[in-house]
């Protein structure tokens, strides 16, 4: 039997991430891990939940314990909705749908947009599960070179001329403007102008994805393009890290040629997303968890990420040509090292040392760059950024 005649020309074009796989590596113990994506337990509303389980179970385990509307749980959607009109969108329930996280958000986008070989964009580098919703729809990520303002508008103006001319007429530009992940950049209003220009003139969908914007530690926020163009942006939102991913919850926003179909591909997926765990958040809303937990998350992180740029500046001082970002909230900075280095190989170099990072390489959908690390700093403790900077400029003094 070869399994391989059996799959469908989709499921043979799934790959095992190679770097999901590295990144096992990095649970040995003793390891200083800058590598995942992870919220700090200690950011997790431990009490609120509590009260709200007891809560749901006693007053309204009728419902939470039953089967849900595919769109999401009716209160939860008007108390997203109010999340987002507080941030200056003007939306209502009617054009949220609730999902499994947003991870589920990005598979639907790609379910409903891709025939096999068609082509969206996306930021080089940009967010690797993304690049990984799109390719099991056989979805194309063509890149767009980001800087420290991210997304640079005359590189997408010439992509899209360049596919266009080719007959390749991407489906929608995915942007993540908050906190950039990996980038750990911020696309500034002016920017977004401009790309939203662009989109606007073609007719082009963008797909906002924003799961770090309420962890700002400094600087203003800047428009979302939701709030600039609701006909033509899909937002998704999250509440994983700004309240707990565990729930696996989160939210589209849309306009309604896009939800509406969205609800139907998510019918096929899990029929609705876990009514429990929305009842638990609303409950959880309703006693202001989101604003008081928000309000100790970015304390922390404001401190870890400030305890990081000073260690970078210090453990880096000998070594100018090593750069990094400054973000100005989320969890990421992305650090490049000089052109002879190759984060790939550095790798098992740096978990021989005991520290962990993601190699950049990772996040790039069409070209390969081997210069550049994803370094998160929400995960490890205040001395543990301290000594893993440490380790890490040791490994990258020794190989140059
Ligand atoms: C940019 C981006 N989008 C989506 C996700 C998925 O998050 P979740 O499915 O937990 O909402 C992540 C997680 O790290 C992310 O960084």
């Amino acid at each position: 039997m070869n399994s391989q005649d059996y799959f469908s020309d989709r499921a043979l074009g799934m790959k095992r991430s190679v770097i999901r796989e590295l990144l096992k590596l990095t649970a040995n113990p003793g390891i200083i891990s800058f590598a995942g994506g992870l919220p700090a337990p200690a950011t997790f509303p431990v009490d609120f939940v509590e009260a709200a389980v007891d809560h749901v179970i006693e007053e309204e385990h009728e419902t939470a314990l039953q089967y849900g509307p595919t769109e999401g749980d009716v209160r939860l959607r008007e108390d997203l909705a109010t999340i987002m009109r507080i941030d200056g969108i003007k939306t209502s329930k009617d054009h949220i749908l609730v999902t499994t996280a947003s991870q589920q958000g990005l598979d639907l986008v790609a379910k409903i947009f891709f025939n096999p070989g068609d082509t969206c964009i996306t930021g080089s580098p940009t967010y690797l599960g993304g690049l990984q919703a799109f390719n099991s729809y056989q979805g194309v990520s063509i890149g767009v070179e980001l800087d420290d303002d991210g997304m640079i508008p005359e590189k997408l103006q010439k992509t899209i001329q360049r596919l266009e001319g080719e007959g390749r007429r991407p489906k929608f530009i995915y942007i993540i403007p908050d906190f950039q992940n990996p980038a750990g950049v911020t696309i500034p209003e002016s920017r977004r102008k401009e790309i939203l220009e662009i989109a606007q003139k073609g007719e082009y969908l963008i797909v906002e994805d924003t799961p770090y914007r309420q962890l700002r530690y400094s600087g203003e926020n800047q428009s979302t393009f939701q709030s600039m163009a609701p006909d033509i942006v899909l937002s998704l939102y999250t509440f994983s890290k700004i309240m707990l991913p565990g729930f696996r919850l989160g939210w589209a926003c849309g306009p309604d040629w896009v939800i509406d179909k969205m609800i139907m591909a998510k019918q096929a997926v899990d029929l609705c997303t876990p009514p429990f765990n929305q009842a638990i958040t609303h409950a959880m809303l309703v006693n202001g968890a989101l604003e008081k937990g928000l309000e100790n998350t970015i304390k922390l992180y404001s401190k870890k990420r400030t305890i990081m740029l000073e260690s970078l500046k210090t453990e880096f001082a000998d070594m100018p040509e090593v750069k990094w970002t400054k973000p100005e909230g989320g969890l990421f900075l992305w650090l490049t090292l000089p052109e002879n280095q190759n984060t790939d190989d550095l790798f098992q170099k740096a978990v021989d040392e005991k520290v962990a990072y993601v190699p950049g390489s990772a996040f790039f959908p069409d070209n390969d760059n081997f210069q550049s690390m994803r370094l998160n700093f929400s995960y490890a403790s205040e001395e543990q950024i301290v000594e893993g900077v440490k380790r890490l400029a040791r490994v990258v003094r020794e190989n140059n």
